[in-house]
């Protein structure tokens, strides 16, 4: 300890004045440049486009546009699969599961096993004749309050600076590189690509100093590729231009400003149309100039960013003053730094606002699993959008932290998936209504995915995603939104639901589904005894994700004032009570599947039977005790048998126990977190390394329902607060369900004040910690207040 602490002392000592002056709860800061993409990068993102900036002498930005993936909408539906689906349902009746799974992937797996995959623009490379050797005062750093990114450095006793933005409301990322000394600034520049260029230019025509990209996804002319042209834009007053091929170079210049802008056939068809969009962004930014792009970049990233925040105390023995790189290796063995934590809380908001907003344009994509950060022409799986943990998790934070409109963009993705879905509905299920499988492609391509046993045929993505627009509804209170999108969304999957079910031991259940990507043992009653199976009848996280689907029909109705005895309101308040209820098994635990079969991965890495817990609220210990103590056994053992083994499912573990109020197991796996899955720029990843953004997402998830929950209706302050790791504390502008924004202050591991702000009116349920008492404006609480809009309630101890 003492060698650790001296240590830390040493290095923070070594620091910049710079860097000495970056709060550790807010900068990512780094004093070499990146040498690998996916360990060093800093992600900047105005949704629709990507950067990530790698700050070497010899600069590297890798570009993304959202709807830049591998190819055209694909043809996946399963020709035979309609009529194997009576089969396959009586052979699972039958208990004959390992035929009725061969049956599944003979007859019902699609013709081309996987979507779409999410592919990158290239890379901007930028030579600026510095060698790395004669360097020196170098730092790099990301704002994660503001959304912006730059490096400085000193070369021959000039200083030369380097600032990045990507600007929602200009819909074009831009930098600014910098001299100290008046013309000293030169840069070779030229894009790149791995393969699929069709033409890459540079060009001094006209006054306009650009480069160009245009590739392909890679397919025939005839078969509809996805076509792309990057363009950036280089303005230096004063300075020289001139190109070779595919380079442009810039000498003696003392200030450069780039603005780039990608596009796609996606969202512009029209070759024409497409060109005319680069350049009217392009024009648009370049009169405008880098100052108010910048400006309006930071002001619109703020303004988000901006309404939450929190302090979980000061991190001891400066850990928090070194540079992140350090920090993420000093947490690897021992974590003792909160402000790391809220550093990962911040880089999280900052994801989301990166990779997850509303638009001009008429389609946006919500991130995928590498958010909009990806350097390759096929992503890490794909870079789908993979709806059976992965996609949701991406927008935990988004309500939460006060970031409701972060969820836009999967409305618009869920909406491009509509009718595909009612196409599968009606070719594989023989329904009307929408269904899903486990991924979507940036088409909304909703079939099956791969050929595989345990994650293949799970019909119930759709159920899934659409939760999120209740969630919508319940934090933003959109009910012109609940109206015109979700409440007919909800119609349209019920309508699926009602059909797809089929009676089996008086309930209506799902059948062939599985439990997502988790297998069971075939016990010695069926066939073929002992082998390892997925598909099965009824896996219990169906059974919840039907029951919430009708809940929600139920709830937007009452908020829609439709009447009760409404025909689609009836269908969901009978269908309720034909689910089957959760079965608990020989350990007290959740059963999640129809019987207590054998485990093959008790230490599973979902935890889809606990979905009820988190993200629903069915297993709350406020709504059912039983239940919860059913789902805590069955989360107790995935655990004790080694579950969290990917970042995602450790973050997700937070988020489990913040919801069975046990603080102390948040703050366990949030260490075990940091102690195998950040990159040095505190990327999450599989399993220590390969990227996979929902991680990130689900950590400031984790730590922000630690602080404050609301999935019951009660605004429940402090519910899982571990008070012995961080004892004192501060949190403002989080948000509950019903509009109630909550600012909330505690000391020696409890509540001492906190204030509501209810921003519609509405009926406020309040509880503190493990149910402690408590005064509202003076007076002690003995019930739900109504309040009035706008106005604030304090609450002290
Ligand atoms: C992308 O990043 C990975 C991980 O950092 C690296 O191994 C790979 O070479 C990079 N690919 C390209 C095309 O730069
Ligand atoms: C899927 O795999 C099964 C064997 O596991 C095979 O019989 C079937 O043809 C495959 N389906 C497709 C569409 O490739
Ligand atoms: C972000 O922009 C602000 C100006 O609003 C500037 O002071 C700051 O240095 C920039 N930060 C980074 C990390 O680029
Ligand atoms: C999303 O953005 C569009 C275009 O700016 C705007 O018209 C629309 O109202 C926004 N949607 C919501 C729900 O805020
Ligand atoms: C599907 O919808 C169509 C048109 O509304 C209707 O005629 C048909 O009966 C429905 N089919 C099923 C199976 O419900
Ligand atoms: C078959 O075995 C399972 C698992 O042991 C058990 O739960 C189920 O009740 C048995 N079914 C019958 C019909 O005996
Ligand atoms: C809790 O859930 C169990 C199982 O579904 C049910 O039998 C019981 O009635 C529920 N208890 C309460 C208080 O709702
Ligand atoms: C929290 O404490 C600070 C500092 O004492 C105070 O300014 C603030 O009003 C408090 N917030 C709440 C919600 O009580």
């Amino acid at each position: 300890m003492a060698k650790f602490n001296l240590q830390a002392l040493l290095v923070g000592l070594l620091a910049t004045n710079a860097s000495a002056a970056l709060d550790g709860s807010r900068y990512l800061w780094y004093t070499s440049p990146a040498t690998d993409w996916e360990t060093g990068v800093l992600p900047i993102g105005n949704s629709r486009l990507g950067a990530a900036i790698f700050g070497g002498a010899n600069e590297v930005v890798t570009i993304n546009e959202d709807t830049l993936w591998d190819g055209p909408l694909q043809n996946r539906i399963p020709a035979n699969g309609l009529a194997a689906l009576p089969k396959v349902r009586q052979m699972l009746e039958a208990n004959s599961l390992t035929a009725a799974g061969n049956l599944v992937l003979s007859q019902m797996t699609p013709p081309i096993s996987g979507e779409r995959q999410f592919s990158y623009f290239g890379n901007l490379n930028l030579n600026f004749g510095h060698s790395s050797g004669g360097i020196s005062n170098y730092i790099r750093s990301l704002d994660t309050r503001q959304g912006n990114s730059s490096v400085s450095y000193t070369y021959n006793g000039v200083t030369y600076t380097r600032e990045y933005v990507a600007s929602t409301p200009a819909g074009v990322i831009a930098a600014r590189f910098t001299a100290s000394k008046a013309g000293a600034l030169s840069v070779s520049a030229t894009f790149s690509r791995i393969s699929n260029i069709l033409s890459n230019v540079a060009s001094t025509s006209g006054g306009a100093n650009t480069l160009t990209l245009q590739g392909s996804s890679g397919q025939a002319a005839s078969d509809n590729p996805i076509l792309f042209t990057g363009t950036a834009q280089f303005v230096a007053s004063g300075a020289t231009f001139s190109t070779s091929g595919g380079t442009l170079t810039i000498s003696g210049a003392t200030t450069i400003d780039v603005f780039i802008d990608v596009e796609t056939s996606y969202r512009y068809p029209s070759a024409s149309d497409l060109a005319a969009q680069v350049n009217s962004k392009l024009s648009a930014a370049v009169s405008q100039g880098f100052q108010k792009i910048h400006d309006g970049a930071i002001a619109d990233a703020s303004a988000l960013l901006g309404r939450a925040n929190i302090n979980l105390g000061t991190s001891p023995n400066g850990l928090a003053s070194l540079s992140t790189d350090q920090r993420v290796k000093n947490a690897r063995s021992s974590f003792n730094d909160p402000q790391l934590a809220v550093l990962a809380w911040n880089y999280g908001r900052h994801l989301l606002v990166a990779s997850s907003r509303n638009t001009s344009a008429a389609i946006d994509m919500p991130p995928n699993l590498q958010g909009v950060w990806n350097n390759q022409t096929s992503a890490p799986w794909g870079g789908k959008f993979t709806i059976n943990i992965n996609t949701e998790m991406n927008l935990w934070p988004a309500g939460q932290t006060n970031l409701i409109e972060t969820q836009l963009p999967l409305f618009d993705l869920m909406k491009v998936a509509q009718p595909r879905g009612q196409q599968m509905a009606q070719d594989l299920y023989g329904c009307n209504g929408t269904v899903f499988h486990h991924n979507l492609d940036v088409w909304g391509d909703p079939a099956p995915t791969d050929n595989y046993t345990s994650s293949t045929m799970w019909p119930m993505g759709a159920t899934w995603l659409v939760q999120h627009m209740i969630e919508q509804y319940r934090f933003g209170g959109d009910l012109n939104l609940l109206r015109s999108a979700t409440y007919p969304y909800l119609l349209d999957i019920s309508k699926f639901l009602q059909c797809y079910t089929f009676s089996w031991q008086g309930n209506l259940v799902t059948g062939p589904s599985l439990s997502p990507e988790n297998t069971y043992v075939v016990p010695s009653n069926a066939t073929v005894s002992g082998q390892q199976e997925p598909m099965d009848l009824a896996p219990e996280m169906d059974n919840q994700l039907m029951r919430d689907v009708m809940k929600g029909i139920i709830e937007a109705a009452a908020a829609l004032g439709i009447s009760s005895s409404d025909s689609n309101v009836q269908a969901a308040t009978n269908f309720i009570p034909q689910i089957r209820t959760p079965r608990i098994g020989s350990y007290g635990q959740i059963l999640e599947w129809r019987y207590e079969y054998g485990e093959t991965d008790p230490g599973h890495r979902h935890l889809s039977p606990m979905y009820g817990l988190h993200p629903s609220n069915q297993f709350s210990p406020l709504v059912n005790t039983t239940l919860s103590a059913a789902a805590k056994a069955l989360l107790d053992h995935r655990v004790a048998s080694g579950s969290g083994s990917t970042g995602w499912s450790r973050t997700w573990l937070m988020n489990q126990y913040a919801r069975l109020f046990s603080g102390a197991d948040v703050w366990k796996h949030l260490v075990a977190w940091f102690a195998e899955y950040p990159t040095p720029n505190l990327w999450n990843t599989n399993d220590g390394s390969t990227f996979q953004i929902d991680g990130n997402f689900g950590l400031t998830s984790g730590l922000t329902e630690m602080l404050l929950q609301s999935q019951t209706g009660t605004v429940h302050l402090l519910p899982a607060l571990p008070g012995s790791n961080i004892p004192t504390g501060s949190a403002q502008g989080l948000m509950a369900r019903g509009g109630f924004e909550v600012d909330i202050n505690w000391s020696g591991g409890s509540l001492t004040s906190a204030t509501v702000t209810s921003t519609r009116g509405g009926s406020l349920t309040l509880r503190v910690a493990g149910g402690q008492s408590f005064k509202v404006n003076g007076a002690t609480y003995s019930g739900s207040i109504q309040t009035t809009s706008g106005t604030k309630y304090s609450i002290t101890v």
